[in-house]
């Protein structure tokens, strides 16, 4: 398999070319408007798979968005790798401050912007030229099973009853993701875990409708300034979450795994640096690294009411509103945290208001074992390709359907992502090294090769 390296090198100009046609789709599933488009990317994502070689691919419709599926089994008694990605974007707002169009993909200094660059459809789509390169040179140890969502970036609300449904056809040894990131391009490392999710929307009326804030300023409560005390409240000066039992399911991590996870590569002056802040900032008695990936957080996702248009309107608003995320860790369950929180934030609301909380997605959190077959693969395959072991590293983000593979499937998964934190995934002009996204198809193809033989041991 040294050839390896050649192929991807050989195919570099069609394989980006590829991804583009992906990029080119707006596949947004949070926005209706764009239905018609996340239905054409499942399209481009089937004929994808079938171009690439797999079988019984299909478009499998859900109450939601569908997922794709195909498959290559090549013999019944080699092992089978399930391979999950999600074919949808974020939306591209704030497009004002994109540098190209987020629809428009081009290569700049080595990386390709585009929204859906890293996340996730230059991060599955490696996984499908990777198979199509080991299908066409007779390299293919395993049987693949890929399926790709179209509503991750929703909350994958229909995937438990999918996986509930198809319990044979997704039979597998493990589950294989690239949808998070590594340390750095020459530090690679391994995601052994992803925090789970809480999120809510809240709602405060004061009066019942706007009023001029002179004639009644100072006589009722405004929404607004209410809304940002409650909110200020949930925290106390140790920037610990003040709600009460938030913290009781939170498995404390022992020293061991503590100066372990804090001896990964991480630089705080560069990351104040590349943020362009004066000063990091969270829950007392613990690092940056910990506190972004295996401690639990509350941040609000956005806040607005009243006016705020041009120029000034004196006017004391009837409503304001914010959008409320908690990420979670293990053992925190998404539905306790919400109720939790709802019942705090009723109970903490003034008699001159009313509040209303109303729960969106959630999703628990996950810790990902590295005494498996599955992660001494990938890591053998990365050291292969990038010439490092890599580290195992607990990763801050969320993907909610990795705890559903192992409740609903009995299967672990290993997370072998190789994007990078500062891919801008989320934000005006994501993007995604080509380095990247051809280190990892030359990975890959290493990734079953291993697992085949450690399986066969
Ligand atoms: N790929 C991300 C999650 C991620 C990114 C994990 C980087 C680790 C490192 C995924 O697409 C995502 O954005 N998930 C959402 C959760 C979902 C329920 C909206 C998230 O984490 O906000
Ligand atoms: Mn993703
Ligand atoms: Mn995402």
């Amino acid at each position: 398999m040294s050839a390896l390296k050649d192929l991807v090198e050989q195919h570099k100009e069609q394989f980006l070319n590829e991804l583009f046609d992906l990029l080119r789709i707006p596949s947004v599933s949070a926005d209706p408007k764009y239905k018609a488009d996340v239905l054409r990317m499942a399209e481009a994502v089937k004929d994808s798979l079938i171009r690439a070689g797999a079988d019984k691919v299909e478009i499998c419709p859900t109450p939601g968005y569908p997922i794709v599926y195909g498959e290559k089994i090549i013999d019944p008694s080699l092992p089978t790798v399930l391979v999950y990605g999600h074919y949808d974007v974020q939306p591209p707002d704030p497009l004002e401050l994109w540098t190209s169009p987020p629809f428009e993909p081009v290569v700049k200094n080595g990386n390709i912007y585009a929204r859906g660059s890293a996340d996730d459809k230059g991060q599955f789509f490696m996984h499908v030229k990777a198979f199509e390169l080991m299908q066409k040179n007779n390299l293919l140890h395993c049987n693949i099973k890929f399926m790709i969502e179209g509503e991750e970036e929703v909350g994958s609300s229909n995937l438990d009853g999918f996986l509930l449904a198809n319990k044979e056809r997704l039979k597998a040894d493990c589950v294989l993701v690239s949808d998070t990131s590594m340390i750095a391009n020459d530090i690679p490392s391994i995601n052994t875990g992803l925090r789970g999710l809480s999120y809510v929307e809240v709602e405060v009326t004061g009066p019942n409708r706007d009023l001029h804030s002179g004639v009644y300023g100072g006589g009722v409560a405004n929404p607004i300034n209410v809304l940002c005390e409650m909110i200020a409240s949930l925290k106390d000066d140790n920037l610990r979450i003040t709600i009460p039992h938030f913290y009781d399911d939170v498995v404390e991590l022992n020293e061991e795994e503590r100066n372990a996870l804090n001896s990964a590569p991480f630089e705080v002056e560069e990351y104040k640096r590349e943020l362009n802040i004066g000063d990091v900032m969270g829950e007392k008695g613990y690092t940056t690294l910990e506190r972004t990936s295996t401690r639990p957080t509350l941040d609000v996702n956005g806040i607005w009411g009243g006016y705020t248009g041009e120029g000034a309107k004196t006017v004391l608003p009837s409503k304001a509103y914010a959008k409320i995320s908690m990420r979670l860790v293990p053992n925190q369950s998404p539905d306790t945290i919400t109720e939790l929180f709802q019942r705090h934030f009723e109970s903490i609301a003034p008699a001159g208001v009313k509040v209303i909380v109303k729960p969106h997605h959630g999703g628990w959190p996950v810790v990902t074992p590295t005494d498996s077959d599955e992660y001494r693969a990938a890591a053998m395959a990365m050291k292969t390709t990038f010439g490092k072991d890599p580290i195992p590293a607990r990763g801050g983000g969320s993907i909610p359907i990795v705890a559903s593979f192992e409740k609903i499937l009995g299967l672990k998964t290993v997370l072998m992502g190789f994007g990078l934190d500062t891919d801008d995934i989320h934000s005006p002009d994501e993007h995604y090294g080509v380095f990247n996204y051809l280190k990892g198809i030359e990975t890959i193809p290493y990734f079953y090769q291993y697992y085949a033989e450690l399986k066969r041991k």
